[in-house]
């Protein structure tokens, strides 16, 4: 017999197949009533499958007495209480490594998109006014500074990056890292907010890193200075980022996530100095794949009693 799990939420379409083709699923998402789908499967269900953004709580974990293992379908696993799962003994993987390119890449594009003007051209040229107006400078990557906050592997990624394009490279997380190099670490987030062109976030989300990126240091980063998350909306204070764009304190936002996905602050979508995106780091084929296998061989190793590929908790 197939054991039986319960998927939370949608996932790249050829991982819920497979997720299908190897348990017994139940769609919670798809559920009219999710209270009454849970207490109905409450004896049988051993796995949870969830997307990142909707993790499992506590609650979902008591609703599922058997539940012996949930697996992640991300590498932040912010959204999953972590604590909750190891009190009961519950197994949490997720999908490091497989993607850290993908969202390296997205943190230069919005690098790139900010600095260059990328969308604010294209939307010129569309609009027809190339012919008759002048389009703004932009500014330079080559020989200004990208400060990383997470120095993690997807920051080393974004570093790289941001070094073959010309850039210098400083740090600051909780402690300095042997990865770093020669970079320079910078214990204090406000210095290097203040020393940095570009503030480049990719720490984890949750509650260690909430509101990191404070009024404080998005002051700091100043009227020149460009943020980019590629992280969780979390770790940004949102508010104090619209006031300080609002108020010209900073120079511009490349964001991938937000603080209360799928919503955005809708004034900043009148914003030039701002590119927008629907939080797609890692949303190529290939990456999702890979992610989703990942999701599923964790699965498969725990009920063959083999040890788990890529163990959180
Ligand atoms: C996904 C992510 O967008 O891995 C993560 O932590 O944020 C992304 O890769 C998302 O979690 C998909 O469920």
């Amino acid at each position: 017999m197939k054991p039986e799990i319960v998927v939370t939420g949608p996932m790249y379409p050829a991982t819920l197949q497979a997720l299908d083709d190897t348990f017994t699923t139940h769609h919670l998402w798809k559920a009219e009533d999710p209270a009454a789908l849970l207490a109905s499967v409450r004896d049988r269900v051993r796995a949870i499958a969830t997307p990142g953004g909707r993790g499992a709580d506590a609650a979902l974990m008591d609703a599922l007495p058997k539940l012996e293992i949930i697996s992640c379908f991300a590498v932040g696993v912010d959204a999953v209480d972590l604590g909750a799962a190891k009190a009961r003994g519950i197994a949490v993987t997720n999908t490091p490594d497989v993607l850290t390119d993908d969202v390296a890449d997205i943190a230069l594009a919005l690098t790139l998109a900010v600095e260059r003007q990328i969308c604010q051209g294209d939307r010129f040229v569309r609009a027809g006014k190339w012919p008759t107006s002048g389009f703004p400078y932009g500014r330079k990557l080559g020989g200004r500074t990208m400060g990383i906050v997470g120095l993690g592997r997807i920051g080393l990624a974004v570093a790289q990056r941001a070094a073959a394009f010309g850039m210098k490279i400083v740090y600051h997380g909780p402690r300095e890292k042997a990865e770093g190099g020669t970079c320079r670490f910078y214990p204090d987030l406000v210095a290097m907010a203040r020393d940095s062109d570009v503030l480049a976030v990719t720490c984890p989300g949750g509650a260690a890193t909430r509101h990191l990126i404070s009024a404080a240091v998005l002051e700091a980063l100043g009227p020149e200075g460009v943020v980019v998350n590629v992280s969780r909306g979390s770790v940004i204070d949102e508010a104090a980022l619209v006031a300080a764009l609002q108020a010209g304190k900073v120079g511009g936002a490349g964001l991938d996530v937000f603080q209360n996905e799928p919503r955005v602050p809708e004034v900043l979508f009148g914003m030039d100095n701002v590119v927008l995106l629907p939080h797609i780091g890692s949303q190529t084929h290939d990456t999702r794949a890979a992610m989703g296998q990942l999701v599923v061989d964790n699965l498969k190793a725990h009920f063959a009693g083999q040890p788990l590929l890529t163990r959180v908790v």
